[in-house]
């Protein structure tokens, strides 16, 4: 279990940090970077290269109060249907980007569909950009291929065509099952919903479902959120995603309706964070990285064990793609030159798309070899909870290596010559170990606020 660590020591490292998806993160984007570097940047993808490919849909059938995600509610199944014609539009302009292998399409190791809610695409979209992808694209037999669900809204006929369409991975939010919290956050779902959302995915042959679970949210406490974590165990999802609250009402206005004076203050959301650890290693769950968890059987699991695991701007993978692209309105591509971010209003999407033939890419940030470097040290840290400095070059981080000196003194982590390790005591503290080595964070208090509680 991770240790309750002390208010000083949380006082400490108190701050807001990134959540270190990418390196540089997406606070270094900019509009130097367009339609056209991105171009480029897919056609520099090695023919043959297997590729991730994210499909992001901004859309909901209701919205939660917490929710820090840029999406609306589109009732109209003609807006639905006309955002999958734009999706269309902007994978046939990708895929004439990809450079082809000699002998047939590009290969996709990993197709995600996240959102908002992706399942808010009528049938007849899903149908048609299937066609399109498996014309364009060779889906590798081992292809993860996962989907975020809405228990509150979700048929079963909806998980027979998932399956049908080959999805073997669902992602179901969840969040807390006490009604007060869910109340507060305007979110009403019965454990029931639930239920019958895994019963169904499992029914029609998804094999693999995630749960996300929050702490941090108003009127939560370390009682209830081991109820919480206690009842999702019950339903033994392959991995559980247990975020920490995201606070942003700055950037999410829809949060500016949260019950601010009963959100729960740092110490108790450690403790509630510690809580739910201990109640899912108890029930069998292995710790991966910062905030999720995976039965032993599971790939993840595996990939902890195998230090093959990955980061991205959809969280934790097992995805060993280098490269991903991302369509859709803001979604975020990971390309051979750098990152890149759609626009990402629906309507300035469609303008774009409408109006020209290029990309419609509104920001992005070129990789230099430092980034690279930095970017790759930060994911092993991330994932693997340790890094071995001799291996990236150890005399250029004599600053950094000082800086961790701190943590080691706070037993957050250890030193093994090169070899910096990241001790239980340290796992909620990985953001701010990871924020060491990035050299574009803005030092504490200079700026606009910009990035989540660290911890
Ligand atoms: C993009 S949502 C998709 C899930 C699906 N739409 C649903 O709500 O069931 C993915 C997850 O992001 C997490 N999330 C959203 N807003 C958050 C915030 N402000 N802080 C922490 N996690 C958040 C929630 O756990 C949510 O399930
Ligand atoms: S949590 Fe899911 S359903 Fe709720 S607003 Fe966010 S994306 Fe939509």
């Amino acid at each position: 279990m991770d240790a309750v660590p002390s208010s000083s020591l949380l006082a400490r490292y108190d701050g807001n940090l990134p959540r270190y998806t990418s390196y540089p993160t997406a606070i270094r984007f900019s509009e130097a970077v367009g339609s056209a570097e991105a171009s480029c940047w897919l056609e520099e993808i090695p023919a043959g290269e297997a590729l991730s490919l994210y499909v992001h849909v901004p859309f909901c059938d209701e919205l939660c109060g917490f929710c820090g995600c840029n999406t609306s509610v589109v009732r109209s199944e003609s807006a639905r249907t006309s955002y999958g014609d734009l999706l269309e539009d902007e994978l046939h302009r990708v895929t004439k980007l990809i450079p082809v292998p000699a002998q047939g399409r590009p290969p996709i190791s990993h197709l995600q569909f996240g959102g908002g809610t992706p399942t808010t695409l009528p049938e007849a979209v899903f149908r048609k950009l299937f066609a399109q992808l498996h014309a364009a694209f060779d889906l590798l037999p081992h292809t993860e291929v996962s989907i975020e669900l809405d228990p509150r809204h979700f048929e079963p006929q909806m998980a027979h065509l998932l399956a049908e369409l080959g999805f073997n991975r669902a992602s179901l939010g969840v969040q807390d099952i006490e009604p007060r919290v869910q109340q507060a956050c305007g979110r009403i779902q019965s454990f029931e919903q639930t239920e019958a959302c895994v019963v169904a995915v499992r029914e029609a042959g998804i094999a693999s479902v995630n749960i996300d679970l929050i702490y941090g949210l108003p009127y939560q406490t370390a009682e209830s959120v081991q109820v919480t974590a206690l009842r999702t165990a019950s339903l033994r999802p392959d991995r559980i995603a247990v975020f920490g609250y995201a606070h942003v009402p700055w950037k999410a206005k829809r949060q500016q309706m949260m019950p601010e004076q009963a959100l729960p203050d740092r110490d108790a959301r450690i403790a509630q964070r510690a809580m739910i650890d201990a109640t899912l290693r108890e029930a069998g769950y292995v710790p991966v990285g910062l905030d999720h968890y995976a039965l032993p059987h599971n790939s993840m699991a595996a990939s902890v064990r195998e230090g093959t695991l990955k980061r991205n701007f959809q969280g934790y993978t097992t995805d060993a793609a280098r490269y991903l692209v991302g369509i859709g309105a803001s979604a975020i591509s990971s390309l051979p030159g750098g990152f890149t971010q759609n626009i990402v209003n629906v309507a300035a999407y469609r303008e774009a798309l409408e109006k020209n033939t290029g990309l419609p890419v509104a920001r992005g940030v070129a990789c230099s070899a430092d980034d690279r470097v930095r970017g790759a040290l930060i994911e092993r840290l991330m994932c693997d909870l340790a890094v071995d400095l001799g291996v990236f070059g150890p005399d250029d981080y004599a600053a950094e290596k000082e800086r961790l000196l701190q943590f080691a003194q706070d037993g957050l982590v250890v030193f093994d010559g090169e070899r910096v390790s990241v001790t239980e005591a340290g796992r909620p503290f990985i953001r701010n170990i990871a924020a060491v080595f990035d050299r574009y964070l803005p030092k504490a208090g200079a700026g606009p606020k910009q990035h989540s509680q660290a911890i």
